[in-house]
């Protein structure tokens, strides 16, 4: 079955392209539709509503753009407002991101692990639900105050994003964790400043591996592939474009307009 339509993605700003990445790298011909919502950024704080609502917001511009399907590459919009999406555009699939418990819990074999995330994932019902389903694991929970801001303003590397990431996983290491999940598409890129801070016995997952291969399968059951080399892929942004072609590594144009 062949399908030439782009794959629509969004976050509330940048972090969202680790998912890009691991989807383009697995399906290097399809099109893609990239929309980082920076002027919104960080959803982390924002009410579920208004998570909602920007979603919404974003999943209009990429229905405009002609996309068949949307992957919800944003942990705080995927656990608050992928039920809602579903309900108003039933006609066009989404593919959400939620913190990878499962493989975290199964596989420790202290019963422990973190988790990082923003506040509206770790509040939101659907991220309860998860938890309550590995009642003999502990999941020390910590919510990454600040991170996705730095990440937004190009601060990657410096003090202020040590310091806070000290802050945060101290506890966790203390209390013997053996897994840590990375429950914001943004943390993937702070991974070589994590790395210096845990002990290599403690093992860091995201989501974005299995994103793509969902994605995968739901062109291949359902929607089909493109024939062949679809196109450049499409960044576009409403803030600050500066940042996100820094961190797709100037490779790539990124159109800045206001949506
Ligand atoms: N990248 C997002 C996530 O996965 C959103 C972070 C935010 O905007 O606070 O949760």
């Amino acid at each position: 079955m062949e399908n030439n339509q782009a794959i629509g993605i969004f976050d509330s700003g940048i972090g969202g392209t680790s998912i890009w990445k691991e989807i383009h790298q697995l399906l290097p011909n399809e099109k893609t539709i990239y929309l980082a919502d920076t002027k919104n950024a960080p959803y982390g704080q924002k009410t579920r509503e208004e998570i909602i609502a920007l979603s919404m917001k974003n999943t209009d511009f990429l229905l405009h753009m002609n996309c068949k399907l949307i992957v919800v590459a944003c942990n705080t919009a995927t656990t608050n407002a992928i039920k809602e999406l579903r309900e108003k555009y039933s006609h066009i699939p989404f593919i959400g991101i939620e913190p990878a418990i499962k493989p975290a819990a199964t596989n420790s074999k202290t019963q422990t692990i973190g988790i990082l995330a923003t506040q509206g994932t770790l509040n939101s019902e659907l991220f309860h639900r998860t938890v309550q389903k590995y009642e003999s694991t502990k999941i020390i929970e910590q919510v990454g105050h600040g991170l996705v801001q730095l990440i937004e303003d190009g601060k990657i590397n410096s003090q202020e994003m040590t310091q806070l990431l000290h802050s945060y996983l101290t506890p966790m290491i203390e209390a013997n964790i053996d897994y840590l999940v990375l429950g914001c598409s943004h943390y993937p890129y702070l991974i070589p400043q994590i790395r210096k801070i845990l002990p290599d016995h403690i093992q860091i997952i995201d989501s974005g591996e299995a994103v793509a291969k969902q994605t995968q399968n739901l062109l291949k059951e359902y929607l089909g592939f493109a024939t062949e080399k679809n196109g450049k892929p499409i960044f576009y942004t409403n803030a600050n474009s500066k940042v996100l072609k820094e961190i797709l590594g100037n490779k790539y144009d990124v159109i800045e307009k206001d949506f």
